[in-house]
C-alpha cells in the first residue's frame, strides 16, 4: 500500500514529503506537535489531543495552520484512510513556516503543518505481562514542558541512555529529587493505601491527555488519586507503577533503575486501569464518552 505524508495541502508520497530548509522547525525547533492513536479506525482522545495542539500555538503566538477544526479533522481522517491505518498513531507537526533567519517571528508567514501515519501493534502482550524497566535521570529541560514542543533533544538523549540500559523508558528527575515524568509519557506510582500518585499539571510537565483520561476513569471506577510531585525513593518502594501516552496507553512498570517493583509483576490497578482505557479508546466507556460532550 503507498504511504502518504499530508505537507501543506498536497498529499504525498512519503519519500517525497519535504519541507524547506528554512523552515523554522528547522532551524529553531520552533513547532508543536500531536501524537494520535488510531485503534479500530476509531481516532483516540482526539478531542483531547487537538485542544491542546490549540493551547501549544496559543501560547507560541502561532497561527492556526488551517481555517477550521473541521478541515483539519477531514484531513486526519483523508490520511488515515489513504495510508490504510486500522491500528496506530497519526503524527500531526505545526511550524511557524518559512522565513530568512531570524530569531523573532516573522509577521507574515504561513504555518507548516506536516502529518504522517503509522502502524502499531496497540496491545504488545510480552511487554505487557512482563512490564517494563525504566531508569531515572537529570530532567535537563527547558522551563516550559507543559507546551507540546518539537524540542525534544533533552528526550532523545534520555531515550537514547534507556535503551542502552535495557530499559523501555527514562523517568527525569527534578533538581529536588522529585520525579517529572518519562521522557514520552507520564509516571505514576501506586501507594500501600492503594492511591494513585501522579504529578500536578504545571508547566514542570506535560498534562498527558491519556493521564487526563486515566484520572477521569480513576474516578469513575472509584480509584483514589493525589497529584503531587514524589521522588525517586518513594517511587522505588511504591507497590506499583505505570506510565501513561497516547502510544502505550497505560503500560505497567516493574523495576526503576534495576530495583523490583512490588511483586515485580505489573500491578492491580495498573491492569484495571489499562483495561478501562483500553475499553474508553475502543468507545465502550460510556461515563467518560458523556464528560468529553456531544
Ligand atoms: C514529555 C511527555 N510527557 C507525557 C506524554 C504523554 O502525553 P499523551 O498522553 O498526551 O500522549 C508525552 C507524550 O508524548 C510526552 O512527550
Amino acid at each position: 500500500m503507498p504511504r502518504y505524508a499530508y505537507v501543506n495541502g498536497q498529499y504525498l508520497p512519503h519519500r517525497d514529503a519535504m519541507v524547506h530548509v528554512e523552515d523554522r522547525g528547522f532551524q529553531f525547533a520552533d513547532g508543536v506537535y500531536e501524537v494520535v492513536t488510531v485503534q479500530d479506525g476509531r481516532l483516540v482522545d482526539e478531542e483531547g489531543h487537538l485542544n491542546r495542539l490549540n493551547r501549544s500555538l496559543g501560547e507560541l503566538q502561532m497561527a492556526s495552520p488551517m481555517a477550521s477544526r473541521t478541515a483539519l479533522e477531514l484531513v486526519m481522517r483523508t490520511l488515515i484512510r489513504r495510508n490504510g491505518v486500522v491500528n496506530g498513531i497519526i503524527y500531526l507537526q505545526v511550524t511557524r513556516g518559512v522565513a530568512p533567519r531570524d530569531f523573532r517571528y516573522p509577521s507574515r508567514t504561513k504555518p507548516t503543518l506536516v502529518m504522517t501515519t503509522r502502524h502499531m501493534d496497540l496491545n504488545p502482550v510480552a511487554r505487557l505481562e512482563r512490564g517494563v524497566a525504566v531508569i531515572t535521570m537529570p530532567d535537563i529541560r527547558w522551563k516550559r514542558r507543559d507546551i507540546k514542543s518539537v524540542a525534544l533533544l533533552p528526550q532523545a538523549m534520555g531515550k537514547q541512555m534507556a535503551a542502552e540500559a535495557g530499559a523501555f523508558e527514562g523517568w527525569m528527575v527534578d533538581d529536588d529529587g522529585t520525579i517529572t515524568e518519562g521522557c514520552s509519557s507520564n509516571a505514576w506510582i501506586v501507594t500501600d493505601d492503594n492511591v494513585l500518585v501522579t504529578r500536578e499539571p504545571t508547566t514542570r510537565i506535560l498534562n498527558g491527555i491519556t493521564r487526563q483520561s486515566v484520572l477521569r476513569l480513576a474516578a469513575d471506577e472509584g480509584i483514589g488519586f493525589e497529584e503531587r510531585p514524589f521522588s525517586v525513593a518513594e517511587a522505588r518502594a511504591a507497590k506499583e507503577a505505570f506510565l501513561t501516552s497516547a502510544t502505550t496507553y497505560v503500560t505497567p512498570v516493574t523495576q526503576i533503575d534495576g530495583e523490583t517493583i512490588g511483586d515485580g509483576l505489573p500491578g492491580r490497578l495498573a491492569r484495571r486501569l489499562r483495561q478501562a482505557y483500553w475499553q474508553y479508546a475502543a468507545g465502550d466507556h460510556a461515563d467518560v464518552q458523556a464528560a468529553k460532550g456531544p
